[in-house]
């Protein structure tokens, strides 16, 4: 099939590449002309595993490239997939001007039927808002379809191509056709691919992650909770993980959920509710406690130093929002060099892939390493901010050589606390007891 792929960030870039994968010819357009250039001569624009590979196979067998000219794309696809940012506009809802602008231009220039797809995570309703705008511009036949994307950064590919669901939102039979055609190679191993009207496919996609993060939350309070009342959220989690109505995953307390989608899809998805009259009360709950849940490994340093960390100075492991990605959005570990920084304290930090990013936006206020051993030299404490599997089994006869202090506040629970009383740490980790 012909495709086109509107926007190539994450969602649009990691959709572009796997749909070229299974033998479709796939154009992906950005209106970022460097990007564009850069992707043309061979450049991967973010962090992906697995995704390099595809990319670059599929440009060498001419199913997959890239333009700023919309109207190229538009005119050979016969699938115009749109995955635009959908940012918090000024009142916290989702911004739609990248999504209707964009269904304007293309609306102009479709001469023959074509199914819209919007990947973007969109309000309830933007479907038929899309619609409208196709109405309002042109007499061509169209049709738009909500497909909302769930792929995980980090696991992006592996869940493009091998997805748990598909999620179809249209009710035209020749829509559902042509979709179900397209998503054939994806499914073949027997997950189902859902079809349902517009609204209830995206909602359905703010429901999974309002859902998600409230299961992060919740363990989040349980693991508070557990290390006033000295318990262990560790046993608590595979004591209630095995109930399969439970299930054992997203159930790993930490520092707060981050990342590009959960905070904002929480808020917009609270917003909506709050302008349909609805009070979406456990929406708000969760928005709160991840706030605070964000200050818990800074608050417990400050009161391992009784308020006084001027002077301190910390290494600082971690700084993507999670594993397996360069992306810093809403990352906990901002928050983090923030307050110690504020405090008066010095960081050096590493990440195997974000600090760049990092780098881009703290500057020289703070420093990096070229591994995560170069952070420890001198400093008194270490903090973990993100589980990146280089950081859970670490040479600790190296590091106890380093630090000037075996103290570490770990907000991602990497280590075992045997093993940690055995080295004679000090080790604060979240929600279970404090090694001291
Ligand atoms: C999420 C959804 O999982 C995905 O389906 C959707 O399409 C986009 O949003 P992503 O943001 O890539 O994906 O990350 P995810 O792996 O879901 O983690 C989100 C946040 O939750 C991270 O900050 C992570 O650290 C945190 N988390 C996750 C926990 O704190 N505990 C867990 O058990 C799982």
């Amino acid at each position: 099939m012909k495709i086109a792929v509107i926007g190539t960030g994450y969602v649009g870039l990691v959709t572009g590449t796997c749909l070229a994968e299974t033998g479709n010819n796939v154009i992906c357009v950005d209106i970022n002309e460097a990007k564009v250039e850069k992707m043309i001569a061979g450049e991967v624009p973010i962090y992906e595993p697995g995704l390099d590979v595809l990319f670059h196979r599929n440009i060498a067998q001419g199913r997959l490239s890239f333009t700023t000219d919309l109207a190229l794309a538009v005119k050979e696809a016969q699938i115009i997939f749109m995955a635009l940012p959908t940012p918090p506009g000024g009142d916290g809802a989702a911004d739609l001007s990248y999504i209707l602008g964009a269904a304007k231009d293309i609306s102009k220039l479709v001469t023959e039927y074509k199914v819209i797809v919007n990947k973007s995570t969109v309000p309830v309703g933007t479907a038929d808002k899309v619609q409208a705008v196709f109405k309002a511009n042109t007499s061509i036949e169209i049709d738009v379809v909500s497909n909302p994307e769930f792929l995980r950064e980090g696991v992006a590919v592996d869940d493009f191509m091998k997805p748990d669901r598909v999620v179809i939102g249209t009710r035209s039979e020749k829509a559902q056709k042509l979709m179900t055609e397209l998503y054939a190679p994806y499914v073949r191993q027997g997950n189902p691919i859902f079809f349902m009207d517009e609204r209830s496919s995206e909602l359905t996609k703010y429901a999974a992650n309002a859902f998600l993060a409230t299961k992060i939350t919740f363990m989040n309070e349980i693991a508070n909770l557990c290390e006033i009342v000295g318990a262990d959220v560790d046993a608590i989690r595979k004591g209630i993980g095995s109930d399969e109505r439970i299930g054992k995953r997203f159930l790993f307390p930490g520092i707060g959920y981050g990342g590009s989608c959960f905070p904002k899809d929480v808020q917009a998805l609270a917003i909506a509710a709050s302008t349909h009259q609805y009070d979406f009360q456990i929406l708000k709950a969760v928005m709160q406690v991840n706030e605070k849940q964000k200050t818990v490994l800074v608050d417990k340093v400050l009161k391992y130093y009784k308020g006084d960390i001027k002077g301190k100075h910390f290494a600082l492991w971690g700084l993507a929002f999670k594993p397996e990605t360069d992306d810093i959005r809403e990352a906990p570990a901002l928050y983090i060099i923030d307050e110690l920084i504020k405090n008066g304290a010095t960081v050096t930090a590493f990440d195997p892939e974000a600090m760049n990013n990092v780098k881009a936006i703290v500057g020289d206020k703070i420093s990096f390493s070229q591994n995560q051993y170069e952070t420890l030299e001198n400093a008194d404490a270490l903090l973990i901010a993100t589980e990146w599997s280089v950081f859970r089994n670490p040479d600790f006869e190296k590091m106890d050589e380093l630090l000037t202090n075996k103290v570490i506040f770990d907000g991602r629970n990497l280590f075992d606390l045997q093993k940690m009383i055995d080295l004679g740490y000090y080790y604060n980790s979240v929600g279970r007891k404090l090694i001291s």
